[in-house]
């Protein structure tokens, strides 16, 4: 079937937009007052008795992953190693016959996420895909599969499956604490309430669409950029700046906020602009401290900020807000200005947005 870019430009835009779409229709049927439900799944002797959980994934599937990683460990308990699926097969796994590998891909045929699924069931371990694509040889092949329905996802660069895969991260957490009886019910029956408004949110986030535009019209021509994050900022900062890379082609580090100070701060000068994520209350004291480092050497901070805490933020040159959105929950909302941020520094760039240069799909052949 023909899929249309309709009113948009680009599938890119287009697939930023579809957003809240994405949202509601990995969520649809899986909340029911309050408590998250994976009925047709049939894995809870496994998720029970799971002792621990590896993930593994490539680009942005693995920075959904990272998100995953927190937020299990938070709320489910169980110990959770994250690793980049094309490194995952070149080390030494120590195996627990109590272990899960929850595999994500868009695709679902990402060889080195296809290698890792198979490298965990010769070795008897049972496997759990999240993919977009019903019939992928990922799907196939593993013990189990989650659905992000995001749509055919067109543009190269990664987004509303993104999205997706976040939202199916936070329904796993939810759905193995209450499983495992391992985090306060009430708490539990809070967070899933607010998944459920979580799309609005990023509708609200898409309006900003114009101010971010103007942001890249300003600094397109830049050379660099550093992104910042501490917490569940920082896969949203490592998702920012592979966005950024792939689309526009301007170099882009993404560092734990913590990090800088321990090399990369040699090259903060006069100029240098740094974006930071600043949706963590807990952790703004110490993340606006290290800011106030590197402005004190010159370099130009773009904030994305929750709007309760853009006070902190005042010393940073530009703005982005966020709503208020509970700090555990933020990197859904968080990343979206992101992506808007990269998909028009690509367009003042010139750049073909949807398919950037050097770039496929997905990577498969070894
Ligand atoms: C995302 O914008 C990239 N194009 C890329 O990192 C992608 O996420 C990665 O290749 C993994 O693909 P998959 O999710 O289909 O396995």
């Amino acid at each position: 079937s023909e899929i249309e870019k309709g009113e948009f430009e680009h599938f890119m835009l287009k697939e930023i937009h579809e957003q809240p779409e994405a949202i509601r229709k990995t969520l649809a049927g899986r909340i029911k007052d309050g408590r998250v439900d994976f009925p047709d799944l049939e894995f809870d002797n496994v998720f029970k008795n799971t002792g621990k959980i590896i993930i593994a994934a490539c680009g942005t599937s693995y920075h959904a992953g990272m998100v995953g990683r927190l937020v299990i460990e938070k709320l489910a308990r169980i110990p959770v190693e994250i690793d980049l699926a094309s490194e995952f097969r070149y080390r030494e796994v120590l195996w627990n016959p109590n272990d899960l590998v929850i595999v994500i891909s868009q695709s679902g045929e990402t060889s080195d996420t296809l290698a890792a699924l198979r490298e965990a069931r010769h070795n008897g371990i049972k496997v759990l895909a999240i993919t977009n694509v019903p019939g992928s040889t990922i799907a196939q092949e593993a013990e189990r599969v989650i659905y992000t329905h995001a749509g055919p996802e067109i543009a190269i660069a990664s987004t509303k499956a993104y999205s997706a895969q976040l939202l199916i991260m936070y329904l796993l957490a939810l759905y193995l604490a209450s499983l495992r009886d391992s985090y306060n019910p009430v708490e539990l029956e809070g967070l899933a309430n607010e998944l459920l408004g979580v799309d609005a949110m990023v509708e609200s986030v898409l309006q900003e669409q114009q101010h971010i535009k103007e942001l890249a019209e300003k600094y397109h021509k830049v050379q660099s950029i550093f992104f910042l994050g501490r917490g569940l900022d920082y896969p949203v900062a490592m998702e920012g700046a592979l966005k950024l890379k792939e689309t526009s082609y301007v170099h882009a580090e993404a560092y734990a906020t913590g990090e800088l100070l321990h090399g990369p701060l040699a090259l903060i000068e006069q100029g240098v602009p740094v974006l930071t994520l600043i949706s963590q209350d807990k952790l703004v004291d110490k993340s606006m401290s290290n800011i106030k480092e590197i402005k004190a050497r010159g370099a130009v901070v773009l904030a994305i900020c929750k709007e309760n805490l853009q006070e902190h933020c005042q010393e940073c040159d530009e703005k982005i807000l966020l709503p208020r959105i509970n700090p555990m929950l933020a990197p859904i909302v968080a990343v979206v200005p992101l992506q808007i941020f990269a998909y028009y520094m690509a367009l003042f760039r010139g750049n073909d947005v949807d398919k950037p240069r050097n770039l496929v799909k997905s990577v498969m052949g070894d």
